[in-house]
Order: C-alpha cells, then sequence, then structure tokens
C-alpha cells in the first residue's frame, strides 16, 4: 500500500447492497494506508452491516442522518468541505440514479452534490439492473459530469448466484482507483517504459541463472505513474506480481528478450516514450551456449561459459540524441554508502542517463521497504527510507520535472 493516501481525508460512503461487506475491507485498507476515513451510510446500508464494524476499523462514528437532532451544522456540507476524496461503495442502481438526478435525499446523495473533490462510485447491482437502459443513461449522465469516476462493475458471481456485470470492484482495485483520483495528473498524455524484476538465463530446459529481483521497485513505479496518467508500458522479467490497473505489461524471460521489448517499446528513433526507467536487475551474463537437453551430471568439474548480456541502458543512452527519452537507471550495490554513490555517479555517465536510483542490495531485494538516494548531475538527494510504493513517487517526480524541461 502507498503513503499517497497517508493523512488524505477520504468519506467513504456505504449504501445498501450484498456488496457493502466488502466496503469493511476497503475502510480497512484506506486505514491501514494512513488515510482519515468518515463512513457514511444511505438509509439501508445498516441492513446489510454493523456501524459499529466501521466505527471500529476507521476510528469515528458513522453518520447517517442530514440534521441529527441537537446537533449543530450541516453534515453534508462539511463533509464535502473536508473530504479530499469521496469513495461510494458499493453504489447502487438507486443510489446512482439519485445522483444522477441530483437529488439530495439523504446524507450521502446531499454530500455528493455538495462536494467538488472527486468521487469514485464502485456500482454493485444485478446484471439485469446494470444492462437496463436507465441505469445505463444515469451512469452517462454521472461520468460525463467528470467528477464521478467508475471502479467497475466486474464480470462475474452476484449475490444472486447468477453471473453477469454487475459484481462489485474488489477492494484491491477500489483503493487503485482511489489513488488514481488522488494522484497528481502531471504526466497525462506520457508513454513511460519501466522494466522490473530479474531476468532469466536458461542453461539447459530444468536450470537457469537469475538474481533476487522481485520486481516490486518497477511495478510499484509502474502503478503510481499510471496513477498521474502516464500510459504505462511495464516489462517484467519473470516474477507472480499482479499487473497494476491500468498498465500495458510485457512479459520477458532473458536480456535478450527485455532489450527486444525495451527497443520495441521506444521505437527504433526512440520517439515512442518520453521515459525509460530501467528498474529491472538484467543479468550481466548468459551462458554461452544453452542445451536443449538436461545437462548429465558427470565425476568431472563442469565449467560453464558466459558471455556478457548487452547493456540495454546503456545502448539507450548512447543511441539518444537530445533529451528524451528521460533516463532512469538504478544501482544496486553491496558496499558502503559512500561507495555505492560513487558507483552511482559513474553511471551517470558511462551510461548516459538522466538520473541513478542508488541502494544497497541488503535494502533492496525482496524486501517491501528500501532506502535509496537520487544521484543526478547537481548532486544527491536522500531519499526518506519506506515502502517501494512510496519511493515510487519522488523518483516519478524527478522525471515529470524533467519532461517539463524543453525536449
Ligand atoms: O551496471 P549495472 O548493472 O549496475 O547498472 C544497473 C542499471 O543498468 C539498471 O538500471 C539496470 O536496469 C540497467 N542494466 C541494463 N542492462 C544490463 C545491465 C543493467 O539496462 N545488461
Amino acid at each position: 500500500m502507498t503513503s499517497a493516501l497517508k493523512g488524505r481525508r477520504v468519506a467513504l460512503a456505504v449504501s445498501g447492497s450484498i456488496a457493502a461487506y466488502k466496503a469493511v475491507l476497503v475502510a480497512r485498507l484506506l486505514v491501514t494506508a494512513g488515510a482519515q476515513v468518515q463512513t457514511l451510510f444511505t438509509r439501508s446500508a445498516s441492513q446489510f452491516v454493523g456501524a459499529q464494524t466501521f466505527a471500529g476499523v476507521t476510528g469515528r462514528p458513522v453518520l447517517s442522518e442530514m440534521f441529527a437532532p441537537g446537533a449543530a451544522g450541516e453534515p453534508h456540507v462539511d463533509i464535502a468541505r473536508e473530504s479530499e476524496l469521496m469513495l461510494i461503495v458499493p453504489a447502487t442502481a438507486d443510489l446512482l440514479a439519485r445522483l444522477a438526478g441530483g437529488r439530495a435525499d439523504d446524507l450521502v446523495a446531499a454530500t455528493a452534490l455538495c462536494s467538488t473533490c472527486p468521487v469514485v462510485a464502485a456500482p454493485a447491482m444485478h446484471p439485469a439492473m446494470w444492462a437496463h437502459p436507465a441505469t445505463q443513461r444515469n451512469l452517462r449522465t454521472l461520468t460525463g459530469d467528470a467528477r464521478v469516476h467508475l471502479v467497475g462493475p466486474v464480470d462475474g458471481e452476484v449475490a444472486s448466484g447468477e453471473r453477469g456485470l454487475g459484481r462489485m470492484a474488489e477492494p484491491d482495485a477500489i483503493v487503485a482507483a482511489a489513488l488514481a483520483a488522488l494522484a497528481p495528473r502531471d504526466l497525462v498524455g506520457r508513454h513511460l517504459v519501466v522494466t522490473a524484476g530479474p531476468t532469466i538465463e536458461d542453461i539447459d530446459p530444468v536450470r537457469f541463472l537469475s538474481n533476487r529481483s522481485s520486481g516490486k521497485m518497477g511495478f510499484a513505479i509502474a502503478a503510481r505513474a499510471r496513477a498521474r496518467g502516464a500510459d504505462v508500458t511495464l516489462i517484467a522479467g519473470p516474477t507472480p506480481l499482479p499487473t497494476p490497473a491500468g498498465v500495458t505489461r510485457i512479459d520477458v524471460r532473458s536480456a535478450l528478450d527485455m532489450q527486444a521489448a525495451v527497443g520495441r517499446a521506444l521505437g527504433a528513433a526512440l520517439d515512442a516514450a518520453d521515459a525509460l526507467v530501467m528498474a529491472a536487475a538484467v543479468g550481466d551474463y548468459r551462458p554461452t551456449s544453452t542445451h536443449d537437453q538436461k545437462l548429465k551430471r558427470t565425476a568431472d568439474a563442469l565449467e560453464l561459459g558466459l558471455t556478457p548480456n548487452p547493456d540495454i541502458l546503456a545502448a539507450v543512452g548512447a543511441a539518444r540524441r537530445g533529451v528524451r527519452p528521460v533516463l532512469v537507471g538504478f544501482a544496486v550495490e553491496a558496499a558502503g554508502d559512500a561507495q555505492v554513490l560513487a558507483y552511482a555517479r559513474a553511471k551517470l555517465d558511462s551510461k548516459r542517463v538522466d538520473v541513478v536510483v542508488a541502494n544497497h542490495a541488503a535494502d533492496a531485494f525482496g524486501k517491501d521497504d528500501n532506502r535509496v538516494t537520487l544521484v543526478t548531475r547537481d548532486g544527491a538527494q536522500a531519499l526518506a527510507p519506506g515502502p517501494k510504493s512510496e519511493l515510487a513517487d519522488p523518483i516519478l517526480d524527478f522525471v515529470a520535472k524533467k519532461l517539463e524541461e524543453p525536449g
């Protein structure tokens, strides 16, 4: 989960649908990521889920009344003013109809009508209700108003046991949509190519050379770049990580596969992408020959001939004319701080890149958190240690800033 939600004020509106139980998980994910969550119930929400559960998870009482007896002020005005995002989970057909009609007949509808922040709705209903022209008309109105973004529904089993389009998006996807709605939109119209994960160099059908890279850093960068509006091509070495929403993923195996995929994504003239972020741990060597049959064990020592792989990033750096694409390299070293920085500085020039993200192998590989320094020709900027998802944004800040400079 990402710190992009830390301290963000989210109004979580829950309406009356069986899918409402999943809103508890959404609340939990938001709170874990540091968001301040104020839950709102429609009148029928409490027939499906308990206010006490949400109060326990979010640390705030659930609000459901527009005019609570004895309470001062207008809750819908206050919540709308304070919220940076309104999430509607689930959004029933009835609630969507009320919102499309501009109704303010309960606390949820009135807050939505009063709010100026983005609104993300996760519809959930029987597929027949979703497909009905009235619902579709309401959705056109809502999304046409530009402030309402939809996440889902997805195709799958609905409460009645039937299958179809109407099942609510899963909590992870809803939180990803929330993140996208809150993100700065400074990479809209940009195409970023991001590589991630290890490469695998086959020795024979069962043996290979590889490294400990998990791919988490590159996947986090891809997800945040997408949230900030970029078109993202993620070229991934073998990793079980799920593809971030909205990202185009190309799976590769060896360094040579990765080089070919990067070449296609950047285009022959390197003008098909605005930036290349090489977060992959590309294997430096491959076996000189790959055997079709499994090598048999013998009593003799086995010498494995290794051929250097091409340096993908350095080749792009050497071919680049001018300042596009912006090039981001990584330097993972098993050395002391000063040595790591010295290596990173050297890579700025040897690979002709704009920034090198320097880190220690012991901090980086396979971990969720990392400690990195951004090394540019202007100096070194140590980022606060934290989750890889948190480190993605400062790296992308550099890319976004660089892209604003005249090309
Ligand atoms: O030289 P070193 O392997 O430390 O450089 C790391 C950087 O270069 C990373 O950004 C990595 O993705 C990239 N690289 C590459 N092709 C290679 C080896 C590394 O693009 N064969």
